[in-house]
């Protein structure tokens, strides 16, 4: 009681409700005195400027910028569809972002993800480095068939990445957009720079900065091996002797990964791909120009090293490497970082480097013989001197890594492989009714 005394102290003073509601016209000379009292003390003054500072900065800052307003009308527009793909079939699935979606490695994985129940959402920007109808196709016949929703945008754009990431919570980003071949390099050095180092750090970025963090697998290359001799090519290996800028761009993007690692706790696993083939590949790739060109029954020029050396190759087929991919984003542990709620680490975040190969490597002579005999023509073969143009004389990989990390065991062997990938070929280019063969 003696607590409540003040108070009931000052409700005494109130007047007694007269029943007419009067207000109380406080006099321009109060308001003018209490203005005063407060402005006059130097503290407040302060206050009231920064309090009116955050009213301008707030009024600033709801201002959208052109560009974030034209993603957030993109993004919005689709918004239901996005999450729609990104939704998976039970609680126990992971809810992918891959990027490159519409590319070779991309359009395969981002089907198979999510015809075994897994979210999936695909980011391409739909480059013209080779035949932009071939990633059309994929999207059309693949991606949307099996209800994989794509977003077109480049992985440069960090306003639109901010955006799906916030729309989004991606438990694992699946990072395959990348400028791929290494002859290329030759025509446009900067396009390898822009999409597999600036790229791949605004991706780092945005999972980083993301409400929960994603695990991140990404495509590396067996190109970082160089021009390493010994045999079969472990991820213990050195590799900062590259041969092309591709490689080193990868190799680039394998320390740039692991500072991100180190620093801000994301867990990253890099995948070395080992020359990747199969139905719906790349049209710069050896087995499926060469395919065209003895069906065209134009010569194909075939590489050889000093001394007339056998150049080899270590292909891999893409149910295989899409395999690989899966395992790795299921066996990738949480990242630690704290993202956009903080800045520490929770701890030590999982880093790995596995090298996914087909660990037998053959021949440039016999994949010839091998699509011969599949497309029953015989080819017009010039041997050449192997250009000093990023090319490595031979790869091989060797995958006791990724058959102890993922479970891994390849299982489709060259002749397997290019069978179907002649089938496809074939019936997508529509090859017998165009041709007397
Ligand atoms: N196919 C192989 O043999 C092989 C071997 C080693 C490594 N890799 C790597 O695997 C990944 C997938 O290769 P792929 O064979 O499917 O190549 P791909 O060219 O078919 O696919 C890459 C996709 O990324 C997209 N892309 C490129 N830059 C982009 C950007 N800035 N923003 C958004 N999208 C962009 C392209 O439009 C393309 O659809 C790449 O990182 C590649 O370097 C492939």
């Amino acid at each position: 009681m003696t607590a409540l005394k003040p108070i009931l102290n000052h409700i005494d003073t109130i007047p007694p409700n007269t029943g007419k509601f009067k207000p109380v016209k406080p006099s321009v000379y109060f308001i003018h005195h209490r203005l005063r009292f407060h402005t006059s003390s130097p503290k407040c003054a302060l206050w009231w400027i920064i309090f009116l500072s955050l009213i301008i900065m707030l009024f600033f800052l709801s201002q959208p910028s052109t560009t974030a307003h034209l993603h957030t009308t993109m993004l919005s527009s689709k918004s239901t569809l996005i999450r729609l793909s990104a939704t998976p079939r039970s609680t126990q699935g992971h809810i992918v972002l891959v990027t490159g979606a519409v590319g070779f490695v991309g359009a395969h994985a981002s089907v198979a993800l999510k015809r075994r129940g897994d979210g999936v959402v695909g980011l391409d920007n739909y480059n013209p480095y080779y035949d932009v109808g071939l990633k059309t196709s994929r999207k059309t016949q693949l991606l949307d068939r099996a209800g994989v929703f794509v977003v077109k945008g480049d992985i440069n754009d960090d306003v639109l990445l901010r955006e799906l990431f916030d729309l989004v919570r991606f438990t694992h980003v699946l990072h395959l957009a990348a400028q791929a071949g290494v002859r290329y390099a030759m025509i446009d050095p900067s396009s390898y720079i822009k999409s597999n180092i600036d790229g791949f750090v605004n991706v780092l970025e945005a999972a980083k900065n993301a409400v929960v963090p994603p695990a991140i697998v990404w495509a590396s290359s067996s190109s970082v091996y160089g021009l390493n001799s010994k045999v079969p090519f472990s991820e213990q290996d050195r590799t900062d002797h590259p041969v092309s800028l591709y490689a080193a761009t990868k190799k680039a993007g394998e320390a740039i990964a692991h500072a991100y690692n180190h620093i801000h706790g994301l867990s990253i696993t890099g995948l070395r791909f080992f020359t990747v083939y199969g139905p719906w590949g790349r049209p710069d790739m050896a087995y499926f120009f060469f395919t065209k060109d003895i069906l065209n029954r134009k010569q194909i020029s075939i590489f050889e090293g000093e001394n007339h050396g056998t150049i080899a190759r270590d292909f891999t087929y893409i149910d295989d490497v899409v395999k690989g991919c899966l395992s790795a984003i299921d066996t990738a542990k949480k990242s630690t970082g704290n993202g956009r709620n903080g800045r520490k680490k929770k701890g030590e975040a999982q880093f790995r480097i596995i090298n996914l190969g087909n660990t037998s490597p053959v021949s440039v002579h016999k994949l010839v013989r091998l699509l011969e005999k599949l497309l029953k023509v015989k080819a017009k073969k010039k041997m050449v001197l192997m250009p000093r143009n990023g090319d490595v004389p031979f790869t091989h990989a060797d995958i006791s890594l990724a058959r102890m990390e993922l479970g891994y065991k390849p299982r489709v062997d060259l002749e397997t492989g290019l069978r179907k990938f002649v089938k496809w070929y074939l019936d997508y280019y529509d090859v017998k009714k165009k041709s007397s063969w």
